[in-house]
Order: structure tokens, then C-alpha cells, then sequence
């Protein structure tokens, strides 16, 4: 391990030695702590970051309308706009490609949730279901029906590799949660962890936080820091081996996710496509979501306070928003395409800053807890490389089937958990009701081992009325319960509300 003497030098270089300020109180073990933290931080590289960061802070947001174009038509097709025959294609394609075991899902898991405002990792929160079933339950599931439907089509057991990235404030939880889950039914070897890297804390002048007198503050260095994080831990090798050719990347927090998508990674495989991305079409001019578009030339998203109002609000002769394509966080990525980006671009990716409130220990040794912001967090973005390529497509999909965040407490109402579940809800109501049945109730759900996106659910639905809060289980659930083998969290939430 580096001596506290070399990380003097080091820290003095880049006018960061306050954090040694400390070092004569420390107890043993604290200063072994510290230096092993220490050797983490990446310092040749925090000025740079810093005054990058500094300056986007202090210019002013300029305006792109005049450089902004919407997407040409050979890069958007539209789920709603397009025939079944092209829509069952793109799907029989995905499957295919799943079935060779050509497909990965990259879930990014590492944000800190902090709106949400719950002390463990996003994807262990249940938004109150029937079930009681947790966003990854809910995204593990799906990923094992999935993979069953690429079987039935093709009569190949193919499967999927389960790729998550936490960061230091979530990877502990994450694991021991995944564990005593056995991994919601997947296999061990096919859920793979790995940590995103973190990035210093500094106050307005620069200088890094100490969050305790032995440890600096540190922060997940956004979700751009995929790119790094699967060079540096190795994924992309793992990928190689395993003979993944795309990946489907997406945040933890979409109740409604398709994950691993057959249509939407059929989508793109077609288009030969290195990098796709999901959208919704904007609720309105002023939602304020990014938005796919070109500009100079290049595909971009578009922050809503990069726009001008008269532009949010242009239409096309259909009555359409020109900029309509809502960024969802959900994207299609070859490896080839990751690889270019972690060896040759991930240096050139634009650092977002945002103000926070961030404690630290002052220059007396108090820690303090600010109320107001005190200092600035950096942070990568993962749809910041569509700038890298022109084989750059955009699937548009409904938002209700698709997309329905969960960033908020309750009380926001708003993307929350209360619109969570019932946009669930809503949704698998429409199957049912689509297969035949009736919902008269609002609590039915369909169990994802069951129905991927409503398909196969005709002989449990079809003529049957539910007015009780229910869980259509797949038949592999129903023997678990009638074995009593259930999940005991699980029996609890079922119990009493099986149809
Ligand atoms: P958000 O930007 O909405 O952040 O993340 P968040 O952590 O969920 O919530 P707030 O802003 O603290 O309230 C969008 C997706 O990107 C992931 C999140 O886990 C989520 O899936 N993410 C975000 C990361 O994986 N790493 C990060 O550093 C930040």
C-alpha cells in the first residue's frame, strides 16, 4: 500500500492536502482505512475534473434550438406505427438472439435514491403489489420468462447473463439481498455485480470534502460510469467469453421494463444498429425530460432547460410534438460498440454538475450538516455516447405498457410508489381484459413467471370476472404454493388473495 509520505506529494500537487489535516489524531486502523481509500481516488485526474465541472457551473445553459434537428426517419420507427407482420419479426428476432445466448441485461442499480429517501438500494423496494414482489423480483422474473419464450420459439435453452452495477453505497446490500433470494430463481453464475466508481465531493473553491477526519467524501460518479466500470472490473471480458453480442441497458426504478425486450433488440440487430435507444413520446411540451434528437449532426439528448419554449412546442403537420422522443433511460448497446466507448471515448463524455447539500468535517474537526448547498457533485451519463456513432436508432414505445418511473415519496405523487403500482396495475388489467377476462376490482396482477407482456393468460382469464385483489401465478408459483416452498414474504402477500 502506498505510504501517507507519497500521497503527501501527491495531494499537494493538486492543492488537496487539508485531507491529511487529520492524520496525527487517527487510531491505526483509521489511517490503514484511509490510505486504502486514498489509493482509489483517481487524483491526477480531480483538477481537471474540477475546473471542467467549475466551468459548466458558472456558464450560463445555452440554448440549442438553432443547432437541433429531430430525428430522420430511417433512425425512429414507432411501436403503434407499425404493422404486426414487422412487429412479430422484430420479435422473433430478439428471441433468436436470446435463444443463442447472444443477449445480456445491464441493469444500473448504483443510483442512491435519494428522492425516494429510503436507506437500501432502490431495487429491494416494493411498491405494494398484491404480491409484495420488489422491483428486482419483479425484473429477475421477467428475464426468466423471457428467456422461456426465446425456448418455446426455438426450441434452444438459451440464456441470459443478469449484469448489475451498484456503487459503494449499494453493492453490499444489493448482494447479501440477491443472495438470500437465491437470485429470484436465476442462476448464481448468470447474476454478475459489479461496482461503478466513485468520484470526490468538492466545496465551491475545489477543495474535496472529508466526510469523517479519516475518509473523504465520495460519490457514485453517475450512471455514465458504466462505461469505465465494465472495463475496469472486467465485464467486458466476461461478455467476450460468455459470447454476449448485445446488451439491454436500463435503470432499476421502471416498474414497467421489458427487460431484455425480443422486440426491441430485434429492432436494432435488424438495423444493425451499435446503440439503440427507447423513448416515449412526451406528455406535453413542458414535461421536463430529455429528449433523442440530432444536433449539429450529431444524436444528443436534449435537457428541457436546453430548450426554448417556442421550440418544446413546435408540431408537425400531424398534430405531432417535433421534439416528442422522451428519453427513458432504456437502451440497446452491441458490445463491439461498449468496448469502443470504454477504450477510446469514456475520457471525452461531458460531466454533469449538480449543487448539493453535502456534510463534511470543517476546519475545526465539527462535522456539519448543511442546509443549503454547499459544494457540487459530478456525474457521467449513460446516454452521452450517442454522439460516438451514426448507427444510432430510436424505438418508440406506449408509455403506458412501458414506462412509469418511481423517483418519489408519496407525497410527491408523482412518479411515486402509488403510480407505480397502478400503472402495473392498469396495464395488466388491459391484458386481462384483452385475453377475455374482467377486472372489476383495482389489485389484479399478473405474475411475470406467467406473462411477459400478457401473452399465454387466455386459460386462466378468459370468462372469469375478478373483483378481489388477486395473483394470476404461473404454475410453477402454484405448486411452490401448494408445496408450502413459497418465500415466507411471499405466502404472507398471496395468502388470502389467490382467485
Ligand atoms: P437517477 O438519476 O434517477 O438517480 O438514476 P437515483 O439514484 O435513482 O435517484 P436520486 O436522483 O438520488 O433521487 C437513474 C438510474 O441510474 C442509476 C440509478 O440507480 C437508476 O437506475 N444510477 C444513477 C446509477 O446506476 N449510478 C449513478 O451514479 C446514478
Amino acid at each position: 500500500m502506498t505510504a501517507v509520505s507519497d500521497f503527501r506529494k501527491v495531494l499537494e500537487d493538486c492543492q488537496q492536502s487539508h485531507l491529511l489535516k487529520y492524520w496525527d489524531e487517527l487510531k491505526d486502523e483509521e489511517k490503514t482505512q484511509f490510505l486504502k481509500q486514498l489509493s482509489t481516488i483517481r487524483f491526477d485526474e480531480v483538477n481537471r475534473l474540477f475546473k471542467e465541472a467549475q466551468s459548466s457551473l458558472t456558464e450560463e445553459v445555452t440554448k440549442l434550438d438553432s443547432k437541433m434537428k429531430p430525428l430522420p426517419s430511417d433512425k425512429f420507427e414507432s411501436e403503434e406505427g407499425i404493422n404486426a407482420k414487422l412487429l412479430d419479426e422484430y420479435r422473433t428476432a430478439g428471441l433468436r438472439e436470446i435463444a443463442n445466448g447472444h443477449v445480456a441485461v445491464l441493469l444500473m442499480a448504483g443510483g442512491q435514491g435519494t428522492r425516494l429517501g429510503v436507506s437500501y438500494p432502490k431495487g429491494m423496494y416494493s411498491v405494494g403489489l398484491p404480491s409484495g414482489k420488489t422491483l428486482f423480483q419483479i425484473q429477475a422474473e421477467r428475464i426468466r420468462r423471457v428467456v422461456s419464450l426465446a425456448k418455446q420459439q426455438t426450441g434452444l435453452a438459451g440464456k441470459i447473463c443478469w449484469y448489475i452495477m451498484t456503487s459503494g453505497p449499494t453493492n453490499k446490500t444489493t448482494e447479501k439481498f440477491l443472495r438470500e433470494n437465491d437470485h429470484f430463481g436465476l442462476k448464481k453464475e448468470d447474476v454478475v455485480l459489479f461496482q461503478q466508481g466513485l468520484l470526490p465531493c468538492f466545496d465551491f473553491n475545489g477543495k474535496i470534502f472529508l466526510e469523517e477526519k479519516h475518509s473523504v467524501s465520495l460519490a457514485p460518479d453517475g450512471n455514465g460510469g458504466i462505461y469505465r466500470a465494465l472495463r475496469d472490473n472486467g465485464i467486458l471480458k466476461d461478455m467476450e467469453h460468455r459470447g454476449i453480442k448485445y446488451v439491454h441497458v436500463h435503470s432499476v426504478d421502471n416498474i414497467l421494463v421489458k427487460v431484455a425486450d425480443p422486440v426491441f433488440i430485434g429492432y436494432c440487430v435488424k438495423k444493425g444498429a451499435d446503440c439503440g435507444a427507447k423513448v416515449v413520446k412526451k406528455s406535453g411540451p413542458s414535461e421536463a425530460v430529455g429528449v433523442v434528437c440530432q444536433v449539429d449532426g450529431s444524436f444528443q439528448v436534449v435537457e428541457y432547460s436546453e430548450i426554448t419554449e417556442q421550440t418544446a412546442n413546435l408540431r408537425d403537420e400531424e398534430g405531432n410534438l417535433v421534439f416528442r422522443a422522451g428519453n427513458i433511460c432504456n437502451h440497446f448497446f452491441s458490445t463491439k460498440f461498449l468496448n469502443e466507448i470504454a477504450n477510446n471515448y469514456e475520457s471525452k463524455l461531458k460531466l454533469h454538475v449538480a449543487k448539493k447539500k453535502i456534510p463534511y468535517v470543517d476546519a475545526d474537526g465539527t462535522k456539519v450538516k448543511p442546509t443549503t448547498s454547499n459544494g457540487i457533485k459530478i456525474e457521467k451519463f449513460v446516454f452521452d455516447v450517442f454522439q460516438f456513432t451514426d448507427n444510432f436508432v430510436t424505438w418508440e414505445v406506449p408509455r403506458n405498457s412501458e414506462f412509469s418511473a418511481l423517483k418519489n415519496a408519496d407525497t410527491a405523487d408523482v412518479d411515486c410508489p402509488r403510480t407505480s403500482r397502478r400503472d402495473l396495475l392498469n396495464l395488466h388489467k388491459s391484458y386481462i381484459e384483452n385475453a377475455g377476462g374482467k377486472v372489476s376490482c383495482d389489485g389484479v396482477e399478473i405474475s411475470p413467471l406467467l406473462s411477459y407482456a400478457g401473452e399465454d393468460i387466455e386459460d386462466r382469464v378468459k370468462g372469469k370476472v375478478f373483483d378481489n385483489k388477486t395473483v394470476i401465478l404461473s404454475n410453477e408459483e402454484e405448486l411452490l404454493m401448494n408445496n408450502n416452498d413459497y418465500s415466507k414474504e411471499s405466502i404472507n402477500n398471496l395468502n388470502g388473495i389467490r382467485h
